[in-house]
């Protein structure tokens, strides 16, 4: 890379944003990646997603940890390196630091180095004698330990909330194989996935009651506004959430209420009435579905935890 703005994060960053924006919008099939779901006011909707009485996964999987972490402690044994996967705001690893037995270091992965920093704080915070390295990398890509994990006995990979569901299969597999290759011999991963269920729950998440999800996905096109210079009328789109059966996921799509043009970075997208954005999906997965996904990349489960409702569940692998 060359070039000032190139070296400024954050222009680097909305340049990224225009790319992908500009690739998404020209596709036959319109598309917006869901990692640009997330600027501050995301961020702020999502965790207001993780309270509504609709959106089950967050306490269900929050619930599992708590009920059968004894347990899942007992499964990982003494002496852990936690290597969180885009730790957030750092409150599931406090809930799973305080289960685990005599844990050594805790290593949150996240592009953002802001985000590490308040994931790092809350931890060390909570465990003021434990070891904190934040490791500032993509984390769906290989990533080097570097000897921060030294003087633990096992690596513990951990992905909670679900967010292997925000990958198509091939990459979640793709995913999972890199993240075994990245935490070394002795790997294993603790990892949270959300369960098929009745369709009229899976939807009612993802397009609440009070119109927070539906908030959180229209951010996405004030965000274009924001930093890509784009001019949607966010009015003229609706949020929509669509259960994909042969898929098996739920997607968010940003629907055009009527014919328009948008206009960003000089060029013209135009919309049918009715044409959609989809902006996420969110695979829900069969018990054999994950087992499947787990052993392609190369895992072993040796562990799988869910509530009574069979919601959701938790999965220990091993390499
Ligand atoms: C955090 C990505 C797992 O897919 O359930 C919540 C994001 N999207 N409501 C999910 C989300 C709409 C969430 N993940």
């Amino acid at each position: 890379m060359s070039g000032a703005l190139s070296q400024n994060p954050a222009e680097a960053q909305r340049a990224a944003l225009v790319a992908d924006a500009l690739t998404g919008l020209s596709a036959e099939r319109k598309t917006l990646p869901c990692k640009w779901l997330y600027d501050a006011e995301g961020t702020r909707l999502f965790e207001a997603i993780t309270n509504l009485p609709e959106y089950y996964p967050t306490r269900t999987e929050v619930a599992i940890l708590e009920q059968c972490g004894p347990e899942i402690a007992r499964a990982i044994g003494p002496g852990a390196a936690v290597v969180e996967f885009g730790p957030g705001d750092g409150a599931k690893a406090v809930q799973l630091l305080q289960q685990l037995d005599s844990p050594v270091v805790y290593l949150p992965v996240d592009i953002a180095p802001e985000w590490l920093a308040a994931a790092a704080a809350r931890v060390k915070t909570a465990f003021p004698a434990l070891r904190v390295q934040p490791v500032v990398a993509d984390f769906t890509q290989p990533f080097d330990l570097a000897g921060r994990a030294e003087g633990s006995t096992t690596h513990l990979g951990f992905f909670p909330g679900s967010t292997i569901g925000n990958f198509e299969p091939a990459d979640a597999i793709a995913f999972l194989r890199r993240a075994r290759t990245s935490l070394r011999t002795g790997a294993r991963m603790l990892l949270g996935a959300d369960l098929v269920k009745e369709i009229p729950v899976l939807r009612a998440a993802y397009d609440d009651a009070a119109g927070v999800t539906a908030a959180f996905n229209l951010n996405l096109l004030a965000r274009l506004n924001r930093e890509a210079g784009a001019d949607f009328d966010v009015s003229g789109f609706r949020h929509e959430a669509r259960w994909n059966a042969v898929a098996s996921r739920i997607e968010m799509h940003l629907v055009a209420q009527h014919a328009q043009s948008v206009r960003m970075a000089g060029r013209v997208f135009h919309f049918r009435a009715g044409e959609s954005i989809h902006t996420e999906s969110s695979h829900k997965y069969h018990p054999e579905h994950m087992r499947g996904l787990a052993a392609a990349a190369g895992w072993q489960v040796t562990g799988m935890w869910t509530d009574a409702g069979d919601n959701f569940s938790v999965w220990l692998l091993e390499s």
